[in-house]
Protein backbone atom coordinates (compact mmCIF):
# COMPACT_ATOMS: atom_id res chain seq x y z
CA UNK A 1 0.00 0.00 0.00
CA UNK A 2 1.96 3.38 -1.11
CA UNK A 3 1.78 6.04 1.31
CA UNK A 4 -1.33 8.25 -0.04
CA UNK A 5 -3.19 5.33 0.34
CA UNK A 6 -2.48 4.12 3.67
CA UNK A 7 -5.19 5.67 6.51
CA UNK A 8 -4.06 8.69 8.93
CA UNK A 9 -5.49 6.05 11.00
CA UNK A 10 -6.80 3.22 11.19
CA UNK A 11 -8.02 1.50 14.55
CA UNK A 12 -8.98 -2.25 15.38
CA UNK A 13 -11.10 -3.80 17.16
CA UNK A 14 -10.46 -0.91 20.26
CA UNK A 15 -11.97 -1.35 23.51
CA UNK A 16 -11.44 0.82 26.56
CA UNK A 17 -13.04 -0.46 30.36
CA UNK A 18 -12.85 1.35 33.46
CA UNK A 19 -13.04 -0.67 36.68
CA UNK A 20 -15.15 0.27 38.96
CA UNK A 21 -14.44 1.68 42.57
CA UNK A 22 -14.77 -1.22 44.99
CA UNK A 23 -15.30 -1.18 48.68
CA UNK A 24 -12.45 -2.70 50.36
CA UNK A 25 -14.60 -4.81 51.95
CA UNK A 26 -16.03 -6.35 48.83
CA UNK A 27 -12.78 -6.59 47.60
CA UNK A 28 -10.94 -8.42 50.72
CA UNK A 29 -13.38 -10.21 52.22
CA UNK A 30 -16.24 -11.29 49.75
CA UNK A 31 -14.06 -11.63 47.18
CA UNK A 32 -16.32 -10.07 45.01
CA UNK A 33 -14.54 -9.63 41.23
CA UNK A 34 -14.56 -6.14 40.06
CA UNK A 35 -16.63 -4.52 37.87
CA UNK A 36 -15.88 -2.60 34.00
CA UNK A 37 -17.64 0.24 32.61
CA UNK A 38 -17.39 -0.85 29.37
CA UNK A 39 -16.55 2.43 27.88
CA UNK A 40 -15.60 1.40 24.31
CA UNK A 41 -16.30 -2.11 23.52
CA UNK A 42 -14.40 -3.16 20.20
CA UNK A 43 -14.53 -0.64 17.76
CA UNK A 44 -12.35 -0.36 14.08
CA UNK A 45 -12.49 2.07 11.59
CA UNK A 46 -9.81 3.57 9.44
CA UNK A 47 -9.64 7.50 8.83
CA UNK A 48 -8.61 8.02 4.96
CA UNK A 49 -6.07 11.57 5.32
CA UNK A 50 -7.19 14.35 4.66
CA UNK A 51 -10.70 13.88 5.66
CA UNK A 52 -13.23 14.31 8.43
CA UNK A 53 -14.10 11.03 10.36
CA UNK A 54 -17.41 12.14 12.83
CA UNK A 55 -18.26 10.41 15.68
CA UNK A 56 -22.38 10.67 16.69
CA UNK A 57 -24.07 9.59 19.97
CA UNK A 58 -25.78 10.10 22.93
CA UNK A 59 -24.05 10.96 26.24
CA UNK A 60 -22.02 8.67 27.55
CA UNK A 61 -21.72 6.28 24.57
CA UNK A 62 -17.82 6.35 24.61
CA UNK A 63 -17.25 8.94 21.86
CA UNK A 64 -14.39 11.10 24.33
CA UNK A 65 -13.05 8.19 25.43
CA UNK A 66 -12.77 7.41 21.80
CA UNK A 67 -10.74 11.03 21.48
CA UNK A 68 -8.56 10.72 24.26
CA UNK A 69 -6.98 7.20 23.19
CA UNK A 70 -6.15 8.46 19.48
CA UNK A 71 -4.30 11.46 21.03
CA UNK A 72 -2.64 9.12 23.56
CA UNK A 73 -4.33 10.37 27.06
CA UNK A 74 -5.75 6.88 27.50
CA UNK A 75 -4.49 3.73 26.65
CA UNK A 76 -6.98 1.30 25.11
CA UNK A 77 -7.53 -1.96 26.93
CA UNK A 78 -7.85 -3.85 23.95
CA UNK A 79 -6.72 -3.54 20.34
CA UNK A 80 -4.57 -1.12 18.02
CA UNK A 81 -3.92 2.12 16.44
CA UNK A 82 -2.22 2.28 13.21
CA UNK A 83 -0.99 6.02 12.43
CA UNK A 84 0.48 5.82 8.55
CA UNK A 85 4.12 6.98 8.68
CA UNK A 86 4.53 10.83 8.12
CA UNK A 87 7.01 13.66 8.94
CA UNK A 88 5.79 13.63 12.60
CA UNK A 89 8.50 12.98 15.09
CA UNK A 90 6.47 10.42 17.07
CA UNK A 91 3.20 8.96 16.79
CA UNK A 92 1.40 11.27 19.69
CA UNK A 93 3.11 14.44 18.66
CA UNK A 94 1.26 14.24 15.16
CA UNK A 95 -2.08 13.87 17.27
CA UNK A 96 -3.64 16.96 18.58
CA UNK A 97 -6.29 17.36 20.62
CA UNK A 98 -9.15 20.65 20.34
CA UNK A 99 -11.21 20.51 23.64
CA UNK A 100 -15.23 21.58 24.03
CA UNK A 101 -13.72 24.35 26.36
CA UNK A 102 -10.88 26.52 25.43
CA UNK A 103 -10.89 28.31 28.62
CA UNK A 104 -9.80 25.57 31.03
CA UNK A 105 -7.28 24.02 28.51
CA UNK A 106 -5.32 27.41 27.76
CA UNK A 107 -3.01 28.51 30.77
CA UNK A 108 -5.00 31.61 32.52
CA UNK A 109 -1.63 33.08 33.62
CA UNK A 110 0.28 32.91 30.55
CA UNK A 111 0.05 35.23 27.75
CA UNK A 112 -1.03 33.89 24.18
CA UNK A 113 2.12 33.96 22.49
CA UNK A 114 3.46 31.93 24.87
CA UNK A 115 0.75 29.37 24.92
CA UNK A 116 1.19 28.95 21.27
CA UNK A 117 4.85 29.18 21.46
CA UNK A 118 5.41 27.11 23.93
CA UNK A 119 4.57 23.72 21.69
CA UNK A 120 7.23 25.12 18.88
CA UNK A 121 9.99 25.14 21.66
CA UNK A 122 8.95 22.15 23.67
CA UNK A 123 9.45 20.00 20.57
CA UNK A 124 12.18 22.13 18.93
CA UNK A 125 10.60 23.03 15.77
CA UNK A 126 12.05 26.56 15.50
CA UNK A 127 16.15 27.30 15.07
CA UNK A 128 16.18 30.37 17.37
CA UNK A 129 13.73 32.77 19.95
CA UNK A 130 13.18 34.99 16.14
CA UNK A 131 11.95 32.09 13.93
CA UNK A 132 9.64 30.89 16.80
CA UNK A 133 7.99 34.20 17.45
CA UNK A 134 7.88 34.39 13.90
CA UNK A 135 6.06 31.31 13.24
CA UNK A 136 3.80 32.25 16.34
CA UNK A 137 2.93 35.57 14.30
CA UNK A 138 2.25 33.64 11.79
CA UNK A 139 -0.16 30.79 13.68
CA UNK A 140 -2.06 33.78 15.09
CA UNK A 141 -2.78 35.12 11.42
CA UNK A 142 -3.57 31.75 10.27
CA UNK A 143 -6.34 31.40 12.98
CA UNK A 144 -7.74 34.97 12.27
CA UNK A 145 -6.10 36.91 14.98
CA UNK A 146 -3.61 39.61 14.75
CA UNK A 147 0.22 39.89 16.09
CA UNK A 148 -0.97 42.29 18.72
CA UNK A 149 -2.78 39.82 20.44
CA UNK A 150 0.06 37.51 21.46
CA UNK A 151 0.99 40.32 24.58
CA UNK A 152 -2.85 39.19 25.81
CA UNK A 153 -4.00 36.71 28.21
CA UNK A 154 -6.77 34.56 27.25
CA UNK A 155 -9.32 36.31 29.60
CA UNK A 156 -9.62 38.88 27.36
CA UNK A 157 -11.04 37.11 24.25
CA UNK A 158 -13.86 36.06 23.85
CA UNK A 159 -14.87 31.62 23.54
CA UNK A 160 -14.62 31.97 19.81
CA UNK A 161 -11.79 33.62 20.31
CA UNK A 162 -10.43 31.39 23.09
CA UNK A 163 -11.08 28.66 20.12
CA UNK A 164 -8.89 30.37 17.56
CA UNK A 165 -5.98 30.32 20.49
CA UNK A 166 -6.63 26.59 21.11
CA UNK A 167 -6.71 26.13 17.52
CA UNK A 168 -3.45 27.92 17.14
CA UNK A 169 -1.43 26.22 20.26
CA UNK A 170 -2.46 22.93 18.25
CA UNK A 171 -1.00 23.79 15.13
CA UNK A 172 1.73 24.90 16.42
CA UNK A 173 3.17 21.39 17.25
CA UNK A 174 2.41 20.79 13.38
CA UNK A 175 -0.48 17.83 13.75
CA UNK A 176 -1.19 15.88 10.82
CA UNK A 177 -4.36 14.83 12.54
CA UNK A 178 -6.83 16.80 14.96
CA UNK A 179 -9.01 15.46 17.35
CA UNK A 180 -11.91 18.13 17.80
CA UNK A 181 -14.32 17.02 20.98
CA UNK A 182 -17.11 19.35 20.65
CA UNK A 183 -15.00 21.84 19.48
CA UNK A 184 -18.08 24.49 18.99
CA UNK A 185 -20.44 23.23 21.82
CA UNK A 186 -19.68 26.03 24.04
CA UNK A 187 -20.34 28.52 21.43
CA UNK A 188 -23.00 30.81 20.80
CA UNK A 189 -24.42 29.99 17.18
CA UNK A 190 -23.04 32.30 15.08
CA UNK A 191 -19.21 31.84 16.58
CA UNK A 192 -19.83 27.80 15.87
CA UNK A 193 -20.49 28.60 12.41
CA UNK A 194 -16.88 30.34 12.24
CA UNK A 195 -14.65 28.19 13.67
CA UNK A 196 -16.30 25.29 11.66
CA UNK A 197 -15.43 27.35 8.94
CA UNK A 198 -11.88 27.84 10.18
CA UNK A 199 -11.42 24.40 10.45
CA UNK A 200 -12.64 23.44 6.83
CA UNK A 201 -10.15 26.25 5.56
CA UNK A 202 -7.40 24.54 7.69
CA UNK A 203 -8.09 21.11 6.03
CA UNK A 204 -7.81 21.96 2.68
CA UNK A 205 -4.73 24.38 3.27
CA UNK A 206 -2.83 21.70 5.74
CA UNK A 207 -4.59 18.56 4.12
CA UNK A 208 -5.51 17.69 7.94
CA UNK A 209 -7.21 14.58 8.55
CA UNK A 210 -9.95 15.30 11.92
CA UNK A 211 -11.54 12.81 14.10
CA UNK A 212 -15.04 15.25 14.82
CA UNK A 213 -17.29 15.12 17.75
CA UNK A 214 -20.34 16.76 17.99
CA UNK A 215 -23.64 16.61 19.27
CA UNK A 216 -24.88 19.05 16.70
CA UNK A 217 -25.98 16.99 13.85
CA UNK A 218 -26.19 19.89 11.73
CA UNK A 219 -22.34 20.40 12.01
CA UNK A 220 -21.69 17.21 11.64
CA UNK A 221 -23.23 16.88 8.26
CA UNK A 222 -21.57 19.57 7.06
CA UNK A 223 -18.01 19.38 7.99
CA UNK A 224 -18.12 15.06 8.08
CA UNK A 225 -17.13 12.93 5.19
CA UNK A 226 -17.77 9.63 6.80
CA UNK A 227 -19.98 8.96 10.11
CA UNK A 228 -19.57 6.43 12.67
CA UNK A 229 -22.92 5.95 15.08
CA UNK A 230 -21.85 5.00 18.90
CA UNK A 231 -24.29 3.39 20.83
CA UNK A 232 -22.71 1.96 24.45
CA UNK A 233 -19.11 1.90 23.56
CA UNK A 234 -20.15 0.14 20.00
CA UNK A 235 -20.29 1.28 16.41
CA UNK A 236 -23.85 0.38 14.73
CA UNK A 237 -23.38 2.22 11.50
CA UNK A 238 -20.69 3.46 9.80
CA UNK A 239 -21.44 5.34 6.87
CA UNK A 240 -20.51 8.70 4.01
CA UNK A 241 -22.25 11.56 6.16
CA UNK A 242 -24.87 12.08 3.61
CA UNK A 243 -26.47 7.97 3.54
CA UNK A 244 -26.36 8.15 7.54
CA UNK A 245 -28.46 11.38 6.77
CA UNK A 246 -30.04 11.01 4.18
CA UNK A 247 -30.46 6.95 4.76
CA UNK A 248 -30.43 6.30 8.18
CA UNK A 249 -30.57 2.40 8.21
CA UNK A 250 -30.16 1.44 11.73
CA UNK A 251 -33.11 1.73 13.83
CA UNK A 252 -30.83 4.09 16.60
CA UNK A 253 -29.68 6.34 13.78
CA UNK A 254 -33.18 6.70 12.72
CA UNK A 255 -34.11 7.36 16.35
CA UNK A 256 -30.74 9.75 17.02
CA UNK A 257 -31.48 11.79 13.41
CA UNK A 258 -35.38 11.50 14.49
CA UNK A 259 -34.93 13.00 18.15
CA UNK A 260 -33.57 15.87 16.85
CA UNK A 261 -36.22 18.67 15.96
CA UNK A 262 -35.83 21.14 13.30
CA UNK A 263 -32.71 21.23 12.60
CA UNK A 264 -32.73 18.80 9.43
CA UNK A 265 -35.61 17.16 8.91
CA UNK A 266 -38.30 19.34 10.65
CA UNK A 267 -41.20 17.71 8.87
CA UNK A 268 -39.96 14.30 10.12
CA UNK A 269 -41.72 12.13 12.70
CA UNK A 270 -40.48 11.90 16.09
CA UNK A 271 -39.53 9.06 17.54
CA UNK A 272 -40.09 8.40 21.78
CA UNK A 273 -37.91 7.79 23.66
CA UNK A 274 -39.00 4.19 24.64
CA UNK A 275 -36.61 3.14 27.62
CA UNK A 276 -33.17 5.30 29.61
CA UNK A 277 -29.94 4.67 28.11
CA UNK A 278 -28.88 1.32 29.63
CA UNK A 279 -25.48 1.56 31.58
CA UNK A 280 -22.10 0.36 30.14
CA UNK A 281 -21.59 -1.49 33.48
CA UNK A 282 -24.08 -4.12 33.05
CA UNK A 283 -25.16 -3.29 28.94
CA UNK A 284 -28.63 -6.07 28.00
CA UNK A 285 -27.37 -8.98 26.33
CA UNK A 286 -26.92 -9.47 22.46
CA UNK A 287 -27.64 -6.80 20.20
CA UNK A 288 -27.26 -4.00 23.52
CA UNK A 289 -30.00 -1.71 21.79
CA UNK A 290 -32.68 -4.32 21.67
CA UNK A 291 -34.33 -2.90 24.58
CA UNK A 292 -35.18 0.53 22.87
CA UNK A 293 -35.41 -1.11 19.20
CA UNK A 294 -39.06 -1.11 17.53
CA UNK A 295 -37.70 -4.07 15.27
CA UNK A 296 -36.52 -6.33 18.53
CA UNK A 297 -36.34 -10.22 18.21
CA UNK A 298 -35.29 -13.28 20.02
CA UNK A 299 -32.19 -12.86 18.04
CA UNK A 300 -31.52 -9.88 19.70
CA UNK A 301 -31.64 -10.77 22.77
CA UNK A 302 -29.64 -14.25 22.06
CA UNK A 303 -26.25 -12.70 20.80
CA UNK A 304 -24.47 -9.30 19.05
CA UNK A 305 -24.74 -8.92 15.62
CA UNK A 306 -22.24 -9.20 12.58
CA UNK A 307 -20.95 -6.28 10.68
CA UNK A 308 -22.73 -6.37 7.05
CA UNK A 309 -22.87 -4.09 4.48
CA UNK A 310 -25.51 -1.98 2.84
CA UNK A 311 -23.61 -0.20 0.02
CA UNK A 312 -21.38 1.92 1.17
CA UNK A 313 -22.96 1.79 4.78
CA UNK A 314 -22.04 -1.00 7.22
CA UNK A 315 -24.58 -1.96 10.08
CA UNK A 316 -24.11 -4.16 13.05
CA UNK A 317 -28.36 -5.31 13.16
CA UNK A 318 -29.55 -8.72 12.87
CA UNK A 319 -32.70 -7.31 10.64
CA UNK A 320 -29.96 -5.66 8.32
CA UNK A 321 -31.26 -7.76 5.51
CA UNK A 322 -35.40 -6.46 5.84
CA UNK A 323 -34.05 -2.69 6.27
CA UNK A 324 -31.85 -3.13 3.22
CA UNK A 325 -35.38 -4.66 1.26
CA UNK A 326 -38.13 -2.54 2.87
N1 LIG B 1 -11.87 7.62 33.65
C1 LIG B 1 -13.05 6.99 33.72
N2 LIG B 1 -13.34 6.15 34.74
C2 LIG B 1 -14.52 5.50 34.80
N3 LIG B 1 -15.50 5.62 33.89
C3 LIG B 1 -15.27 6.44 32.84
C4 LIG B 1 -14.04 7.17 32.70
N4 LIG B 1 -14.12 7.92 31.55
C5 LIG B 1 -15.32 7.66 31.02
N5 LIG B 1 -16.02 6.79 31.79
C6 LIG B 1 -17.37 6.26 31.50
O1 LIG B 1 -17.34 5.75 30.19
C7 LIG B 1 -18.55 6.02 29.51
C8 LIG B 1 -18.26 6.79 28.24
O2 LIG B 1 -17.83 8.11 28.58
P1 LIG B 1 -17.43 9.19 27.49
O3 LIG B 1 -16.97 10.41 28.20
O4 LIG B 1 -16.48 8.59 26.52
O5 LIG B 1 -18.82 9.47 26.77
P2 LIG B 1 -19.21 10.57 25.68
O6 LIG B 1 -19.86 9.82 24.55
O7 LIG B 1 -18.05 11.42 25.36
O8 LIG B 1 -20.35 11.41 26.42
P3 LIG B 1 -20.71 12.98 26.27
O9 LIG B 1 -21.50 13.09 25.01
O10 LIG B 1 -21.52 13.26 27.47
O11 LIG B 1 -19.42 13.76 26.23
C9 LIG B 1 -19.43 6.75 30.50
O12 LIG B 1 -20.27 5.80 31.13
C10 LIG B 1 -18.45 7.33 31.49
O13 LIG B 1 -19.03 7.49 32.75
MG1 LIG C 1 -17.67 13.47 25.56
Amino acid sequence: MSLDEQPALAASDIACWFPLPQSWLDRAVFGKPSRMVKAVDGISFAIPRGTTFAIVGESGCGKSTVARMVVGLQDPTRGTFDFAAGRGRKGRLRTQMIFQDPFASLNPRWRVGDIIAEPIRELGLCEDTRETVRRMHGLLDTVGLGSRDAGRYPHEFSGGQRQRISIARALAAEPEFLVCDEPTSALDVSVQAQILNLLADLQSDLGLTYLFISHNLSAVRHVSDRVAVMYLGRIVEEAPADEIFDRPRHPYTKFLLGSVPNLLHPDRERIPVAVDLPSPISPPPGCTYHPRCPLASDLCRAGAPEASRLGATTIRCHHAREIHLS
